[in-house]
């Protein structure tokens, strides 16, 4: 059992995949449609427009942002200068490097090898063209090269049937429903046996 002076002087576990994806830190993971990059200060504009636009909450069973923006500008300067534990964001670029949204591997578990994705296209003039399934592909790419886990899952809404279809044709498939706050989630994944498949008759 810890005594009080063993929980002061241990050092959390280093997250090895973590630092993996992050080894790249400052260039860009390049698809066929999108760029994805580090997040930098000039997002904020987009991001606080995307978070308080209800639409897109519903979408992804969040809470619109309520903060005025000055508030929201604090908050994101301590987030870049100092990124969440466990998490790794990125901006999704376009290839001509206009900002249309962001996504996440989030939730690295590496005693069950696995993590979970996140993705948000707020522009809405880049729905339904492809950039969904580029980013999502190229972040699976960028995870299964990068580190040694072995399952990626994300989650939807059960009624987000774009999501959905973007997801499957990435490769993904249904292994779940839960339901949570109200919300019904359908729970998605691909394991690197399938990517690695995938990958070969591409
Ligand atoms: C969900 C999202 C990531 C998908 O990205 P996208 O770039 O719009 O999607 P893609 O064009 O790559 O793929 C969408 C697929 O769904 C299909 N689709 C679109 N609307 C559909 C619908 N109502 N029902 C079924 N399929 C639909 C498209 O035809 C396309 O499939 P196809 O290429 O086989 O024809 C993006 O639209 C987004 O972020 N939306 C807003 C927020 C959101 O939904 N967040 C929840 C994410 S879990």
């Amino acid at each position: 059992m810890l005594n009080q002076h063993d929980k002061v002087t241990m050092k959390p576990k280093k997250n090895i995949a973590l630092a993996a994806l992050k080894a790249n830190r400052g260039k860009y993971i390049s698809g066929r449609k999108v760029r994805l990059r580090q997040k930098k200060l000039t997002d904020v504009r987009n991001d606080y427009n995307w978070q308080s636009d209800p639409e897109l909450a519903r979408l992804d069973a969040a809470p619109v942002l309520k903060a005025s923006f000055p508030v929201y500008l604090m908050d994101f300067v301590e987030i870049i200068h100092k990124p969440e534990r466990n998490r790794y964001p990125l901006a999704i670029e376009t290839l001509q490097g206009k900002h249309i949204g962001n996504c996440t591997c989030y939730d690295i578990d590496e005693s069950k090898n696995e993590a979970q994705v996140g993705i948000m296209i707020g522009d809405r003039d880049y729905w339904d063209k492809g950039y969904g399934v580029d980013t999502i592909t190229t972040l699976v790419d960028h995870i299964f090269l990068s580190t040694l886990l072995n399952r990626v899952y994300l989650k939807t809404l059960d009624w987000n049937l774009r999501a959905q279809k973007c997801f499957r044709n990435c490769g993904f498939i249904r292994y779940a429903t839960v339901t949570r706050n109200g919300h019904n989630f359908l729970f998605m994944e691909i394991k690197r046996e399938q990517w690695l498949k995938n990958r070969k008759k591409s």
